[in-house]
């Protein structure tokens, strides 16, 4: 008998072959063998991370976002806008013991949500409220809605942390993933963000926003031009330049959560936050940060050489944006073959009237009554093959808002060749479940009308 390659489209890591290892090795050599930064890389680094870092990611966000410099502003400048990170959920969590209270701060995440967030939340004694995405990338109606009964109903609770001089806390945290997001792959418009920054600043409330995605993102129409710089602004360039422009002695209401993880490897563990210079400054007062010093001091190192000699950006230009596109062609016109005849949609999102697409993963809706976990399940053990059903996208501690015949594909991880073949498990898994075949002692009653 022959065992049935397993197929993993859960994973949302890149796949080997896009892992930019010569780079990186260079980059450690060009590091280590100067002792002007091999010293200091090995020692504690300062608390908001390695000063060229700092201004090398700088200049380069500067370039990707079209934000020039303005007049009398320097690079140095800048980068007191930056603080290294080991990465996006180490930062989360950071940000998360410095700006909010267990008894002050609620936080609302836009659902379907980055399922690994809702621990880090939970970690810092935080409750969670779901609030959709909507047609726009969230739904400002009900997240208004949601913080004015919270203020009307909710009496403004004592902290429970004692106020620190290097922070503040916010009566609210809004988490989300804007930009190619993870799982649905939506993107906000730009009038959402400049509502969703409005709502902000009138409610006193932080928004933590991952933009690991922004960088890999391709045209959807036929012009074969990169993409190579950034198609909005985030929300932390809309909260820096938006009237009422904050004063020098604001925190501001929005942070970037950057990562260096979905653009040279997650194992470098470095990654960036950008904000006002007075969240970043408290940011990098964290106590963790305080005792170590920032996070991947030695990396960090090795990523600027790396930013430095033009290498990253050229590895995303010439290796990334094609082979994910390239990935996101095959998987989408597999979708449309074998799953698109037995009823599936899936999401194919058009930014403000641009074709662009980005990011790791397709979001797919099932027919109506098709429970995703179930045809998950069948995935399985049928198929051997794994993928991620929507109720793992749920907001833990408040399932109102349910996804249960949603599933998110990933195209990153796999091998190319196995993208149709992962894409023509689920169809025969799928139809097995609607034919009543898939003998699955979850399968519930309402799926009688498929048998
Ligand atoms: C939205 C989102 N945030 C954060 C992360 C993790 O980022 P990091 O590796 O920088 O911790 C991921 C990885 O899948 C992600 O999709």
């Amino acid at each position: 008998m022959t065992m049935k390659k397993q197929i993993n489209l859960l994973r949302g890591w890149p796949n080997p072959s896009l892992l930019p290892t010569v780079a990186i090795q260079t980059a450690a050599q060009a590091a280590l063998s100067d002792p002007a930064i091999s010293t200091p890389g090995l020692l504690y680094g300062p608390d908001p991370g390695y000063q060229p870092l700092r201004e090398s990611i700088s200049s380069w966000l500067s370039r990707f976002y079209g934000n020039p410099l303005q007049d009398g502003e320097t690079a140095a400048d800048r980068a007191e806008r930056i603080c290294i990170t080991g990465g996006a959920s180490q930062n989360l969590a950071c940000a998360l013991q410095v700006f909010t209270d267990p008894l002050y701060t609620r936080a609302w995440m836009v659902a379907p949500c980055y399922f690994l967030a809702c621990r880090i939340f939970d970690d810092s004694g935080l409750k969670m409220t779901a609030v959709g995405e909507g047609e726009e990338g969230v739904d400002l109606k009900a997240l208004e809605d949601g913080l004015q009964a919270y203020e009307r109903d909710v009496e403004i609770a004592e902290t429970l942390k004692r106020p620190k001089p290097w922070s503040k806390i916010y009566r609210h945290v809004i988490y989300l993933v804007p930009t190619f997001a993870n799982p649905s792959g939506r993107t906000m418009s730009l009038t959402c963000r400049m509502s969703l920054v409005h709502l902000a600043r009138k409610y006193d409330a932080l928004i933590i926003s991952d933009d690991v995605y922004d960088f890999l993102q391709w045209p959807t129409s036929s012009t074969s031009q990169p993409l190579t710089t950034a198609i909005l602004p985030r929300l932390v360039d809309i909260d820096r330049t938006m009237e009422p422009v904050p004063g020098e002695d604001s925190y501001g209401n929005a942070m970037s959560n950057g990562s260096f993880s979905k653009i040279s490897g997650p194992g470098v563990r470095t990654g960036w936050a950008e904000a006002t210079p007075k969240l970043a400054y408290g940011l990098s007062q964290c106590g963790s940060s305080r005792s170590g010093g920032a996070p991947s001091q030695l990396t960090a190192t090795i990523i600027d050489s790396l930013l430095r000699s033009g290498d990253l950006e050229r590895h995303i230009v010439t290796e990334l944006l094609p082979g994910y596109k390239r990935r996101y062609q095959l998987m989408l016109s597999a979708v449309k073959r074998h799953l698109v005849p037995l009823g599936v949609t899936v999401m194919e999102d058009k930014i403000d009237g641009k074709n662009v697409f980005g990011g790791y993963f397709l979001w797919l809706e099932l027919p109506r009554l098709v429970d995703a976990e179930v045809v998950s399940i069948a995935c399985q053990e049928r198929e051997d093959l794994i993928v991620a059903f929507g109720k793992m996208f749920e907001v833990e501690g408040d399932e109102s808002i349910k996804f249960s015949n949603s599933l998110r594909l990933c195209f990153a991880w796999v091998d190319e060749e196995d993208l149709e073949d992962g894409v023509q498990k689920l169809s025969r898994a799928l139809r097995d479940v609607m034919d009543g075949k898939a003998s699955i002692k979850t399968l519930k009653d309402d799926m009688g009308e498929f048998k």
